[in-house]
């Protein structure tokens, strides 16, 4: 199927224009929508590594595009050193989520097995366009099966408000379509089940405050924005029934890497007996590796995200603002690992599994 040229989505090719690929540049959300045309693989490098486009769903299928303009552009005589090169510099934008280096290798193993200059650089195109599609479903049907876990503390509270906390930014932005954490909750409030959502700030890029409660209001679900330290609080306090949050790397028994901060409110959901659930299309099991904590690597940015902020001064013009003394010293990694004994359960497309590899392996029993 090909993606239609349309806006709703985070990343669609342009209908005339076959060598241009456009995305919604999120570094302006939620002040301004601007969309940014790509055009060479260098341009989509840039955008992912300076999170014009960021999410781990997203990121695979803005790679997936990527390898399809290399492959527009490559000499026939050196084709397959353009495309190595390629797919090499897309896996080194950003270290941590692994649906980068999956789309780029199944570009590359698909236009591999084309053997004219036309048939590889139709492959390339059709395989972005259905990364991006079935990136879209799975969200969609991972929504559905994350539904059933909000409609039974629903029915519990007689029909109450369910309270959700989430960190950073899962949502449709981070994807393609839907968002993974958010899926459910759009699915359970489209069906009148009544729902609220705590929204973690998610220092230092402020994913949070920024995306996911801009999309929220934009669906018209109740949420408030909370400091990112609020949330152990509020469980304490019976304020929080549910805990759904994304990831951008998963082993094959359940650890979970995912924004910094994650862990935190791991550790406070287990603590206070709350469910803590992670949301995820199977482009983000890492199935070669099981110890999340020695076995992924991750991000470090630049300290100038802790250091200085950046929003809308009061002439309405983006801002950066310093607020830290010169010179501060700093460390940011950009992700943290939440072992699978802190981790309720796993909500994918194919329905709920325990966070352990065996009932992984029930749903993905080709990954034995
Ligand atoms: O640094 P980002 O914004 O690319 O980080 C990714 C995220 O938004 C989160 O870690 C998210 O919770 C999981 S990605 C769907």
């Amino acid at each position: 199927m090909r993606v239609a040229d349309t806006p709703h989505r985070t990343i669609w090719p342009s209908p005339t224009e076959p060598a241009v690929v456009k995305i919604i540049d999120q570094r302006h959300l939620p002040h301004r929508f601007v969309i940014e045309e790509l055009r060479t693989v260098t341009e989509v490098c840039t955008a992912i590594r300076e999170m014009h486009v960021r999410g781990a769903g997203l990121i695979g299928a803005t790679a997936g595009f990527g390898m399809h303009l290399a492959a527009l552009s490559a000499p026939e005589h050196d084709f397959a050193g353009f495309l190595r090169k390629a797919a090499e510099d897309l896996i080194r934008t950003r270290p941590t989520a692994s649906n980068l280096a999956w789309a780029v290798n199944r570009q590359l193993d698909a236009i591999g097995q084309e053997t004219t200059l036309a048939a590889k650089r139709a492959r390339a195109f059709a395989v972005a366009c259905e990364i991006a599609d079935e990136d879209a479903e799975f969200c969609r049907r991972l929504g559905e099966h994350g539904k059933e876990i909000i409609a039974e503390i629903s029915r519990k509270k007689k029909g109450g408000v369910v309270h959700i906390l989430t960190h950073c930014n899962a949502g449709w932005l981070a994807f393609v379509d839907y968002g993974s954490a958010t899926a459910p909750i759009y699915a359970a409030h489209r069906e009148g089940i009544k729902v609220h959502v705590w929204v973690d700030e998610t220092r230092p890029w402020l994913q949070g405050a920024k995306l996911t409660a801009w999309e929220l209001k934009e669906e018209g679900i109740p949420h408030t924005l909370i400091a990112d330290n609020t949330g152990g609080h509020l469980m304490q306090h019976g304020m929080v029934d549910l805990v759904i949050v994304g990831t951008d790397r998963t082993t094959r028994r359940g650890d979970v890497a995912n924004k910094i901060g994650t862990y935190l409110k791991a550790l406070a959901a287990h603590d206070n007996g709350i469910p803590f659930y992670v949301a995820l299309p199977s482009s983000t099991f890492d199935w070669t590796i099981r110890d999340g904590l020695t076995e992924i690597a991750i991000e470090e940015r630049s300290g100038e995200e802790i250091t200085h902020i950046r929003g809308l001064s009061e002439t309405a013009e983006m801002t950066t603002i310093a607020i830290a003394p010169p010179d501060t010293p700093t460390l940011n990694y950009g992700f943290d690992v939440t072992p699978a004994r802190l981790i309720t359960g796993l909500i994918s497309e194919r329905g709920i599994m325990a966070a352990n590899e065996e009932d992984i392996l029930r749903l993905y029993p080709e990954q034995r």
